[in-house]
């Protein structure tokens, strides 16, 4: 599937849009098909490992259930918007939606949300903190998108929505399928279905200091790292006790910076950070430890390798030479899992970060070599790649 933007290619997109301003292009996906039906989605909703809730509106009274749901019939024919999480980590044709956007990296993505919306049935306008790229499958919706406003009111119709006050639109258009919304963060947007309509999200986020900050906290502390408490043994005295020295506020500032300084230990701990995926995934983690020799059986058997949907990689490579002898910066990161990479496996570490479905053929090109059989033997003992 690929985007038809019309005249604009990506990086105009990205220039002119990304992180800008919202766009609507009307036919983006020809022919679009529906890649889950609506009761496909009404049964993931169901399983309790699924983040879902159903937003509806009764008159002016907002209401919002979570999921799982065990009947949907309390809901009526109307007003009410079912919305499911990480629904690419179930559905493939669902994660496939993703190809098209993928001239933004792996570690910016966060899921792949799908809505099934009733006539009337939507969450209101509101603000998110995403860039999301709205696709509409089967139905229509009005969607209304402004321009950030300090001015808008927060409100809270209920303790678990979140809305804004009335906005003025700069986009208000009826969405068909196959047409494409893209949404900047803070700009408020109101979608209102037309008919039973279905919504896919593809959302990105993108982390805040405070949360890198955070996390790279966490980090030191599970990897015993910068706890060693700050020398002043230089100390001179003072005769302003209750003063924080600029001296002091150097040595202190200086031990948080030193903290972010070896770039080995902040590109381990982004890798893992941002390949942490947040919404379950259907890990398949053999029973046994797989051995190599019993996956070259396998592989006579004729199966494909595919990866766990909803897998986020990240490939560090210091250089893509496999001459070259230094192979410690090549790692494989995904899913908050580090794999060393030798350099004579970066091609096939690649291969598997690109994510595609491997054939028996592909595969058997590089099942020549001893790194990359232990490499797939690792993945796949970790439940992050399996045969079919
Ligand atoms: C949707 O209802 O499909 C999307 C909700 C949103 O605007 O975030
Ligand atoms: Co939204």
């Amino acid at each position: 599937m690929k985007i038809h933007f019309k005249d604009l290619t990506n990086e105009q997109f990205l220039k002119h849009y990304w992180q800008k301003q919202p766009l609507l292009i009307k036919g983006a996906f020809k022919q679009f098909v529906d890649p889950i039906e609506a009761d496909e989605l009404a049964g993931l909703a169901m399983e309790d490992f699924i983040e879902s809730r159903i937003v509806s509106k009764s008159n002016t009274a907002w209401d919002v259930k979570h999921g799982p749901f065990e009947d949907f019939s309390e809901f009526g024919e109307s007003d009410w918007t079912l919305l499911v999480q990480a629904v690419n980590h179930w559905f493939k044709g669902v994660d496939d939606l993703i190809e098209p956007f993928r001239f933004i990296p792996n570690w910016r993505i966060d899921d792949v949300m799908v809505s099934f919306s009733t006539p009337g049935g939507g969450v209101g306008p509101h603000l998110d903190q995403y860039d999301v790229f709205i696709i509409q499958g089967s139905g229509k919706r009005r969607w209304r998108v402004g321009a950030p406003d300090a001015s808008l009111e927060q409100l809270l119709p209920h303790e678990d929505l979140k809305q804004v006050s009335e906005f003025t639109s700069i986009i208000d258009e009826i969405t068909e399928p196959g047409d494409l919304l893209y949404i900047p963060p803070n700009h408020p947007h109101d979608g209102i279905a037309i008919d039973n309509s279905i919504n896919y999200s593809i959302g990105f986020l993108a982390p805040s200091s405070q949360e890198l900050l955070s996390g790279l906290a966490d980090y030191n502390l599970d990897n015993n790292l910068n706890a060693e408490r700050i020398d002043d043994s230089l100390r001179q005295a003072t005769d302003t006790p209750e003063q924080l020295s600029s001296v002091d506020l150097d040595l202190l500032t200086n031990t948080l910076k030193k903290s972010l300084s070896d770039p080995d230990v902040i590109s381990d701990f982004l890798g893992k950070y941002l390949t942490t995926v947040h919404h379950t995934l259907n890990l398949l983690i053999p029973v046994e430890p797989l051995t190599i020799d019993f996956i070259k059986e396998i592989l006579s058997d004729g199966e494909q390798l595919n990866p766990v949907l909803g897998l986020k990689c990240i490939l560090h490579s210091s250089q893509h030479n496999s001459d070259s002898l230094d192979n410690k910066n090549n790692r494989l990161f995904v899913n908050g899992e580090v794999f060393e990479v030798a350099n004579e496996s970066i091609l096939f570490a690649k291969l598997l970060a690109s994510k595609q479905t491997l054939s028996i053929n592909e595969l058997k090109t590089h099942l020549n070599c001893l790194k990359n059989q232990q490499l797939l033997t690792n993945v796949i003992n970790k439940g992050l790649w399996s045969f079919e």
